[in-house]
């Protein structure tokens, strides 16, 4: 019998970035802040995240400070002046396609405006020109943890259901604008990660106090980013007919911790709780497992008449997933450092893999293993738009960045997706993360390095923004060149 031996035709190579962690220009032609352009960065050498280290003070302070130095997602790599040169090196590398975000408060500053903002939408005409000029297909998130910060002061972000609105504004906005320019677009970044809060959901949890509480208000928000999708969605296949609408979830791949059933039966729950967003968006229903979590955690889901219709109605035509590691998951609670890297408490060390110095854990056969996963449960397409390694990178003594570590994970990572195809997964792509040197988004370091091309900048902010590419630049050439087949 025939099985596919490798990437299909028009697979779509290439790689990713987000608006706040590239763009820069924070403030010009008539851009707002947005609440990632609101968070501090972690210091040189530290490793834990900042992400959600917001309360209502901290985001007045950043609010009132014109600091590009305390907010790194603020200055970016420069991207917003930068992007015919940066464009050129992914045409040189032979991209089939870019994934970029729109800055949603680069159109609507506020959040709440009634009409758009005319510059910041010519902004993505020209990087969407640029792109077409090299034949390269633009895939853009709509929102990748930007909300503008005006309507997390306003009606604290994601929380109220009047985001719905504004949002809907926005992708009909953007949608009608760009018809003739991008067919492939997807809703919210790793949606699954709204249940850590704030740089997610945009809304401030000051005051609230158990677990339980802020699991209260993250599910809700995200109960109004679901209905948002459906709607952006219907919007999509009304405005621009034949273009696809993905979600997009961090698979989060876990394993039982050890063959002890108590292990497995965690391991199983914690997956659901990572699943539950794809069961959503693609199948459209809430699963039934969540009303069991539910209701131990004293969550109660506001839904409105007609919600569950709209879910059901409209699913997306695609999953799209970021993968960068695997956890192995105990019947304990372990919060150690693996535990924080993954954001499952329960994970522990497994002692089969390697990790990078952030501690996330290096398992390409993950890979394989959530494609079938997610391939086995859904059948649709699915995209990998991120993956890709966070480490340290220095010039040699030629001048030279000798990536090969940056190369060994990639291919393995290449090599476990293509033994997915072959065991039968409809894969449309692969998006690596970053290919140009940007601002880490968990904590904000430019010392925690993604690129192909090196980019002159530092924790500090200080540097020439000088691009290189890496040795690693040639390499992905080669793969793109060949459908992935040398390697
Ligand atoms: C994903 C995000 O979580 O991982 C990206 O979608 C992020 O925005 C990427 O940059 C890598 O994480 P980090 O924290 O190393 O930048």
């Amino acid at each position: 019998t025939d099985y596919p031996r490798g990437f299909k035709n028009g697979f779509l190579w290439g790689g990713a970035t987000a608006a706040s962690q590239i763009e820069g220009a924070w403030n010009i032609d008539g851009k707002k802040l947005s609440g990632a352009e609101c968070i501090r960065g972690a210091k040189e050498g530290e490793t834990h995240s900042t992400l959600d280290e917001a309360t209502r003070q901290s985001i007045e302070e950043a609010v009132n400070s014109d600091s590009d130095r305390d907010y790194p997602k603020r200055h970016g790599n420069d991207f917003y002046h930068r992007y015919p040169e940066d464009i050129k090196f992914l045409a040189e590398m032979g991209f089939k396609a870019f994934r970029i975000s729109i800055a949603w408060s680069r159109i609507f500053p506020n959040g709440d405006e009634l009409t758009p903002n005319e510059k910041g939408l010519a902004f993505y005409d020209r990087v969407f020109d640029e792109m077409h000029k090299y034949g390269i297909e633009p895939v853009v998130t709509l929102s990748h943890y930007e909300m503008p910060v005006g309507l997390t002061l306003k009606y604290n972000g994601w929380a109220s259901r009047e985001a719905i609105t504004d949002f809907t504004r926005y992708t009909a906005t953007v949608f009608k604008r760009y018809k003739g320019k991008v067919k492939y677009w997807m809703t919210f970044n790793e949606i699954n990660t709204g249940t850590t809060g704030f740089h997610a959901t945009g809304a401030l949890e000051d005051g609230l106090k158990t677990t339980n509480e802020k699991l209260q208000l993250r599910y809700q928000a995200l109960h109004h980013q679901f209905i948002a999708s459906a709607l952006a969605t219907k919007q999509l296949h009304e405005i621009i007919p034949g273009a696809k609408m993905g979600c997009m979830l961090a698979r989060m791949q876990t394993y039982p911790a050890t063959c002890n059933p108590a292990d497995v039966i965690m391991a199983q729950k914690v997956d659901q709780l990572n699943l539950f967003f794809t069961d959503v968006q693609v199948r459209g229903e809430y699963p039934e497992y969540m009303n069991r979590y539910f209701g131990e955690h004293h969550i109660v889901i506001k839904m409105l008449a007609g919600d569950q219709e709209l879910l059901k109605k409209y699913p997306v035509d695609y999953l799209s997933l970021s993968y960068y590691m695997s956890s192995a998951t105990a019947a304990k609670a372990s919060h150690d450092a693996t535990a924080e890297a993954s954001g499952n408490q329960y994970a522990v060390k497994n002692k089969y893999l390697k990790q990078t110095p952030w501690g996330w854990q290096i398992d390409p056969q993950g890979l394989r293993v959530a494609l079938n996963t997610l391939w086995d449960r859904y059948r649709v397409p699915l995209f990998v738009v991120e993956n890709g390694m966070g480490t340290y990178d220095k010039f040699s003594d030629d001048g030279k960045i000798h990536d090969s570590y940056r190369v060994d994970y990639l291919r393995a990572h290449i090599e476990q997706m293509k033994e997915a195809v072959k065991d039968g997964v409809d894969l449309m792509g692969y998006l690596t993360w970053a290919p140009i040197d940007l601002v880490s988004f968990s904590t904000s370091q430019m010392s925690k390095r993604y690129g192909f091309v090196y980019v002159d900048l530092d924790d500090n902010g200080q540097g020439t923004l000088k691009r290189t590419p890496k040795d690693s630049f040639y390499w992905y050439k080669k793969v793109i060149a060949t459908n992935g087949e040398d390697l």
